[in-house]
């Protein structure tokens, strides 16, 4: 019986395997009773003698199967520790693991210009992308037939005209100087940056809808020097203290005098290549002392107030900046290139 208890003890693979051997030779109607039954037919040295043995078998029994118990109970437990194990720290890549993505070029540029403008004191307004035809011409001093329509051609709307004329998608953002000298308290320091869109035929430097920003500053006493050194800080803020910035002549209804300004172009860094046309310079947008047809327009008196605007183009300045050869990428919205540029300032 001994032998065979503890060959069945060494099988038994589990803690509740080794508890159902025990049981079959210790429990009621088990192995050891059933051997303790014999006792009858033995004489009285021979019950002692038989007694004993079956007392040391039991103990026996007992501490080996308790001993095997426990020593089986530690690996389940282990192994159950193992297997159940949850690791927090894993990461699982599949190929439907959201990516993280990020916010546009245009709109990295777009705040980052607030921020530079907001450093100087102004304040970053919004407009309507749809405009009366009042305030994106004649109230700037566009009257109809003008040529100067010409030069933004522009989407009408489909809609019954108001008393500021038909709608169209606003051609520029110089609308908000109207809109903000109507509604605002002077003095005003402002930029206004928004999409705008013409009908031009897409290539690499013209898309129907990009992005402009706006600057308005009416006060007393604006001269075109305040002009030119609030786009030189800006042109250094933006781009780099070892960029200039210059104005030349130019046209445009709502200011006079106009100018252009140009920067130092950012491939050659002023010494000419093909991009600037050799002359170390790039034209980046439109600026000048706000005209006093614009003022009457809105009730403000050029005799007490002057004021200087300028507008430029995002997505030109970003192209600018990142050497980005094709400026329709930043509508197709191809991860690939937009990807390159996650929280390029
Ligand atoms: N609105 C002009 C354009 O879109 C730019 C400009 C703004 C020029 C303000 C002068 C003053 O071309």
């Amino acid at each position: 019986a001994e032998a065979e208890f503890l060959s069945l003890v060494e099988e038994a693979g589990s803690s509740s395997l080794v508890q159902e051997v025990e049981r079959k030779f210790l429990g009621k109607g088990g192995v050891v009773s059933m051997l303790s039954r014999e006792i009858t037919e033995l004489d009285a040295e021979g019950k002692r003698e038989f007694g004993r043995r079956i007392g040391s078998l039991r103990k026996l029994i007992e501490g080996l199967a308790g001993e095997r118990q426990r020593a089986l109970r530690q690996l389940e437990t282990e192994r159950s520790e193992i297997e159940e194990k949850i690791d927090l720290s894993e990461f699982l890549f599949r190929l439907n693991t959201p990516r993280l993505g990020s916010l546009h070029l245009v709109t990295q540029a777009r705040e980052e210009l607030e921020d530079i403008f907001l450093g100087m004191g102004y304040v970053v307004a919004e407009g309507p992308e749809v405009e009366t035809e009042w305030h994106n011409f004649e109230a700037l001093n566009i009257p109809k037939f003008h040529p100067a329509r010409d030069g933004q051609d522009s989407f009408f709307i489909d809609a019954p005209e108001g008393k500021d004329g038909a709608l169209l998608l606003r051609t520029h953002t110089s609308p908000m100087q109207i809109r903000l000298m109507q509604t605002q308290e002077l003095p005003i320091y402002a930029v206004i940056p928004g999409k705008v869109f013409r009908r031009d035929t897409p290539d690499a430097r013209h898309t129907p809808n990009f992005h402009q920003i706006e600057g308005l500053v009416v006060d007393k006493g604006i001269t075109m020097a305040h002009l030119s050194a609030t786009i030189s800080t800006f042109t250094k803020a933006y781009f780099g203290s070892n960029f200039e910035s210059r104005l030349r002549p130019a046209y445009f209804p709502f200011t006079e005098p106009s100018a252009e300004f140009e920067i130092t172009c950012a491939i050659c860094l002023g010494s000419g290549c093909r991009t600037c046309s050799s002359t170390g310079w790039i034209e980046l947008g439109g600026c000048g002392m706000v005209h006093p047809n614009v003022f009457h327009s809105v009730g403000v008196d050029p005799e007490i107030y002057s004021g200087f605007a300028f507008g430029f183009g995002i997505d030109r300045l970003v192209q600018m900046k990142h050497a980005i050869e094709d400026m329709r990428v930043f509508l197709e919205n191809d991860v690939r290139f937009l990807s390159q540029f996650k929280g390029v300032q």
